[in-house]
């Protein structure tokens, strides 16, 4: 019998997106991305001096980001404040995006990435890497490239695209493998995670999947970005 998703979705079918660039009007740059009930929010602040003085980097400016999950964001209420969970994503945020980002010509300096998970189902890393790319580029942060990201998923012993906290907990046969996966729009992969079991022919397939989508997610976000110039333009046309 064919596998078939809980939530009735192809395998190499992402839950529905929505993006948005330009949310937050403080912000030198910011972003939303949402895929399914997860929801990530990016704000961008800098380059700006960067304190403590002990982290600056006399080559170039360094790429620092914060990964928060608000505590309504998941049934049962989080702790507020750093965990280690949170500071080890916001590590492969940083990671994952630091190939694109060109802060050569700001030593001594910082970009402030933050980014809040204000609702959860899973994904949250790549939501939030989706989000803080968009935001980076609408803060007008030199980048090689946007990074798109998705979670690549076996459940037992087939591969699915985005998975949801319902799959994540997927318990049949093999159970539930989750391979979170980042890369730029050149097919370039900047970050690849892996929790649980899968042989390498195996996980070669579900690169090319995973690559497919990530395309995708790259066309979402140039749409977005291209849509907040717009509402930019309209707005400055409104005040003259
Ligand atoms: O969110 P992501 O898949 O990147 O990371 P995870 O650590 O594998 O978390 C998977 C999901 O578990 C989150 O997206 C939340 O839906 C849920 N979670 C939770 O309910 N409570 C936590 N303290 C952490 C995660």
């Amino acid at each position: 019998m064919a596998f078939k998703r809980l939530d009735g979705r192809k395998n190499e079918e992402m839950r529905p997106i929505k993006a948005k660039v330009g949310i937050i009007p403080n912000a030198d740059g910011s972003a939303m991305f949402q895929t399914g009930d997860t929801i990530a929010i990016a704000a961008v602040y800098g380059p700006k001096k960067m304190h403590p003085q002990h982290q600056q980097d006399p080559a170039k400016g360094v790429l620092r980001c914060t990964y928060n999950m608000n505590s309504f964001s998941v049934s049962d209420r989080i702790r507020p404040g750093p965990s280690r969970r949170s500071m080890e994503i916001s590590k492969i945020m940083e990671w994952a995006l630091d190939p694109s980002v060109m802060l050569k010509k700001y030593p001594g300096s910082v970009v402030d990435v933050h980014v809040n998970i204000i609702q959860a189902d899973a994904g949250t890393r790549c939501a939030g890497i989706n989000a803080a790319s968009m935001a980076l580029a609408h803060a007008g942060i030199p980048m090689k490239n946007l990074i798109a990201s998705v979670s690549l998923g076996k459940l037992d012993k087939t591969l699915v695209i985005d998975l949801d906290k319902e799959e994540e907990d997927f318990k049949e046969g093999e159970g539930s493998t989750d391979i979170p996966i980042s890369m730029t729009d050149t097919g370039e992969l900047t970050h690849i995670q892996l929790d649980g079991k899968i042989d390498s022919k195996q996980l070669k397939e579900g690169i090319k999947m995973a690559k497919k989508v990530c395309e995708d997610i790259i066309e979402i976000q140039k749409k977005a970005l291209k849509d907040s110039i717009k509402v930019e333009e309209n707005k400055k046309w409104d005040k003259n």
